[in-house]
């Protein structure tokens, strides 16, 4: 199939490596010009490289912290008029929310909330200038199916979603869509240490904790990144203009529950 976005302008946020990059990578292979992104300049260079190797097309990469006013400046500079928009930061750490205090939530709610919001702010009204906008935010599993000690993510991930559900609609009628895709466990270096620390936690060993863990997962084993590169270029797709405001889990049958 087609995805109908050869030409456009597509800013992956957070996208040196692990999900970030596996959306840059399938938007890049599908024509669009990528603007990828990630504080760490040596790994965002070497990433903008593999992917244009491999796809082809036109990657530029913005050394930039997507959680502070001057990374999202630095991003809108390098790339102005974005058609498609992919939100993403790094995750918080694990815990006990005993051990949270303001700046811990500060710090989860800036990264794992506001950033992508302030994005949106900066982009969709032009989106909707320009008739087509496809805003794609990674969140979590976490959002329907609370991890215990991501706290964090848990709770500043439901804040983020809540407010989506309140926005998403309206600037459908104008061909701009806002969608939420939600991993499970995929297989990123982020995921992998969640899963060793859950070890850690067990008092397992990381191996044998390993295979018990993906036992629980319908698929019985974590996701490909490339497998969420093409959900959210499909996503991101002219395609899926009549999909918005969705939750969409990608947990290859983790999430129990029918809805
Ligand atoms: N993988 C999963 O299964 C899974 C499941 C649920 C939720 N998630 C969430 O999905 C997001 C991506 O996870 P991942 O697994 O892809 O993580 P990852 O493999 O650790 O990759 C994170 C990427 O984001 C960049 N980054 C981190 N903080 C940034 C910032 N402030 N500004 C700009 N770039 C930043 C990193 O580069 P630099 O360090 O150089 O900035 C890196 O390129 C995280 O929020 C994670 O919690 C992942």
């Amino acid at each position: 199939m087609d995805l109908g976005i050869a030409g456009t302008n597509a800013l992956v946020c957070a996208s040196s490596k692990g999900l970030g990059k596996a959306c840059a990578k399938t938007l890049a292979a599908e024509g669009a010009n990528v603007w990828i992104c990630a504080r760490h300049a040596d790994e965002l260079e070497r990433a903008a490289a593999e992917i244009g190797e491999a796809c082809g097309g036109t990657v530029s990469a913005v050394v930039a912290d997507v959680t502070t006013d001057e990374g999202r400046e630095a991003l809108l500079a390098a790339c102005p008029a974005p058609d498609i928009l992919v939100n993403n930061a790094g995750g918080p750490p694990p815990g006990d929310f005993r051990d949270w205090r303001q700046q811990e939530w500060f710090d989860a709610v800036n990264a794992n909330m506001y950033s992508s919001i302030d994005m949106i702010r900066r982009c969709l009204d032009g989106m909707i200038e320009r008739r087509f906008g496809r805003i794609v935010n990674i969140t979590s599993v976490a959002v329907k199916l609370p991890v215990k000690p991501l706290g964090l993510s848990n709770g500043a991930r439901a804040g983020l979603t809540g407010f989506i559900s309140g926005i998403a609609r309206e600037p459908a009628q104008y061909n701009v869509t806002i969608n939420n895709l939600l991993p499970g466990y995929v297989a990123t270096d982020r995921m992998w240490s969640v899963v060793d620390a859950g070890a850690r936690a067990a008092g397992q060993e990381p191996e044998s904790f390993r295979e018990s863990f993906f036992n629980a997962v319908g698929a019985k084993r974590p996701g490909e990144p490339a497998e969420f590169g093409a959900v959210c270029a499909f996503l991101c797709s002219r395609h899926a203009a009549y999909i918005t405001a969705q939750n969409i889990l990608m947990d290859g049958g983790l999430y129990p529950g029918t809805f």
